[in-house]
């Protein structure tokens, strides 16, 4: 079948180069079927694997995925066991798609309160995409942006205290050198799905001037076509970063 995208005249993309998503609504997708939430962090984990292999042919190098928050912690156990679980086999799973695909993985968050197995994994995703130089996949995975904003501000603190940095020298190019996104590109799009209009703790201080989508679909329902339609839009977007247009 010959899908929407696949029609429409090709015109050169002025796309944006990082997109980050909040994938949320896999608990109301599942609870609208009479299933338990697990089925829907399955359903959003099978959706992943189609919206990253869509990033070469819309232009979009960087995509930002908040997989698993600080605050989601506070979710019933089953629900979190069975979230980490299912991040452990997604990545196993996946890592030898991410090589074919030439997408380089990498995480951002705490990483010290996962277990040991799931970093293991993570470490090794990391390390086999090393040499990738198609997508940049970053999973956001026990992320949140104050707890990041802090754990850096600790590390920055202690090359003061010891003598690496001078406070003088600390200005709007110092901080995010201390960050998780260190090597990233600031998010340019930021979409969430299922409704809501709020950041939760995203990319606190990335996303100063990224554009956003607040969109109803949830999660698992997200397409490749609906993706295409948001990057789209994004292009008749004025960013002015505090200055008059041209
Ligand atoms: C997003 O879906 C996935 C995670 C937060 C892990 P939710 O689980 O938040 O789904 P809703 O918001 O309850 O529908
Ligand atoms: C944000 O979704 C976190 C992820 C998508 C991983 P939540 O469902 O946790 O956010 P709130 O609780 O609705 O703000
Ligand atoms: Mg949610």
């Amino acid at each position: 079948m010959v899908g929407k995208r696949d029609m429409e005249p090709t015109a050169p993309r002025t796309g944006p180069r990082h997109v980050a998503i909040i994938m949320d609504g896999n608990g109301r997708w599942a609870q609208k079927r009479g299933r338990p939430r697990l089925f829907g962090h399955h359903a959003g984990a099978r959706r992943v694997r189609e919206i990253v292999s869509s990033c070469p042919e819309f232009g979009v190098k960087y995509l930002t995925i908040f997989a698993f928050s600080t605050e989601n912690w506070k979710r019933t156990q089953t629900e979190v066991a069975g979230l980490m679980s299912l991040f452990r086999r997604y990545i196993m799973k996946e890592m030898q798609a991410f090589v074919k695909e030439n997408v380089r993985v990498r995480f951002i968050g705490d990483r010290p309160r996962l277990d040991a197995k799931l970093r293991g994994l993570m470490d090794e995703a990391e390390e086999m995409t090393v040499g990738c130089t198609g997508t940049n996949l970053t999973i956001a995975l026990n992320y949140g942006g104050r707890d990041e904003v802090t754990r850096a501000t600790k590390r920055l603190a202690r090359d003061v205290a010891e003598g690496r940095l001078h406070p003088d020298d600390v200005d709007e190019e110092t901080l995010p050198r201390y960050l998780d996104t260190c090597v990233l590109p600031d998010p340019d799009l930021v979409i969430r799905t299922s409704g809501e209009a709020r950041i939760s703790n995203f990319l606190l201080w990335q996303s100063a001037y990224a554009e956003y989508e607040f969109i109803d679909t949830l999660w698992p329902d997200f397409t490749p076509d609906i993706f295409d339609g948001l990057l789209r839009g994004y292009g008749t977007r004025d960013r002015r970063f505090g200055a008059v247009s041209a």
